[in-house]
């Protein structure tokens, strides 16, 4: 069979539910005040409810500062949150949950380490056997383009190519939820354009829930199952935008009435807030 007949295959099979070993998110009432050393309060994000159904893709864009890594930090059990709850599958996230894997703002790798050393640390963390995870680094390593690069340091490796080694990280672990704050930002367009495809493929044959920030609305709307905008600062849910197109979507697909329908929507948004003015 080939990558793309399975790709449909596997779409076909999570469109029946068949796939779906996604963790569910639940988000009642959370809000999240930081104090600054000052002692003055910023408000981060207003009370916001939130589900993402297992294995749905949720994009979230807003602009810089309306608090999207905040909550992306709640969920993922590193900050906690000032009142509300975040459930994932029924159990109160209190700390981070061995099912979530992050995918951070910068790679974070360890320079010292390699490739596959980068990529086992999860693994190591919880004190589980490396060996046991070879293979699955090489596969990974594969589907991101990157095979025979196990033994190289961060150091010599591309900006795109630590990006792709750090979403391996994240991967290695098989999560139900995978976290992902701006992962492409740092890119260029054609890395980029890649990156997308790829990591559609690789949810596709994953299944697994993923939140994915963003500043584009682009990208968003490529990937998502539903599009979440938020408001600039103090952050709240503005649109939750279901996003009706067949996958596996394809680059094309930018041009689609619908598509370009949906980027209308969110443009008129932004533009009403104020974030997006013409000049
Ligand atoms: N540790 C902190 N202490 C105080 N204020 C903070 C802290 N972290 C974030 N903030 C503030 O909370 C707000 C939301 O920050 P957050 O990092 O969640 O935004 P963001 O949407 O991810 O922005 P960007 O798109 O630029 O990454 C900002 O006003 C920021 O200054
Ligand atoms: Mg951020």
């Amino acid at each position: 069979m080939s990558a793309a007949m399975e790709v449909v295959g596997v779409a076909t099979a999570q469109r029946t539910g068949k796939m779906a070993k996604g963790v569910a998110v639940h988000i009642e009432g959370v809000t999240k005040v930081y104090e600054t050393r000052q002692g003055d309060e910023i408000l981060a994000l207003e009370r916001t409810d939130l589900t993402i159904e297992p294995s749905e893709f949720v994009a979230v864009v807003g602009p810089s500062g309306c608090g999207k890594s905040t909550l992306l930090g709640l969920i993922a059990g590193l900050i906690p949150a000032t009142s509300g709850r975040i459930l994932l599958d029924g159990a109160e996230v209190t700390r981070p949950h061995p099912q979530t894997g992050v995918v951070f703002q910068s790679d974070l790798l360890l320079q010292w380490r390699t490739v596959t050393e980068n990529i086992l640390l999860p693994i190591e963390i919880k004190r589980r056997h490396t060996a046991d995870y070879l293979p699955r680094v090489e596969q990974l390593l594969e589907q991101v383009g990157l095979q025979g690069f196990d033994s190289k340091y961060p150091t010599e490796l591309s900006g795109g190519m630590r990006q792709r080694v750090a979403i391996c990280r994240a991967l290695v672990q098989q999560p139900g939820l995978l976290l992902m704050d701006e992962p492409f930002g740092a890119l260029d367009a054609l890395t980029r354009e890649q990156m997308i495809m790829d990591l559609q493929a690789m949810w596709l044959s994953a299944g697994n829930t993923v939140l994915f920030i963003t500043h584009g609305i682009e990208e968003a709307i490529f990937l998502a199952d539903r599009v979440i905008v938020m408001s600039p600062r103090p952050g709240r849910v503005d649109l939750s935008l279901k996003i009706d197109i067949e996958r596996p979507r394809r680059w094309k697909d930018h041009i689609d009435p619908r598509f370009v329908d949906y980027v209308a929507q969110v443009r008129k948004i932004f533009e009403a807030k104020g974030v997006l003015t013409e000049r």
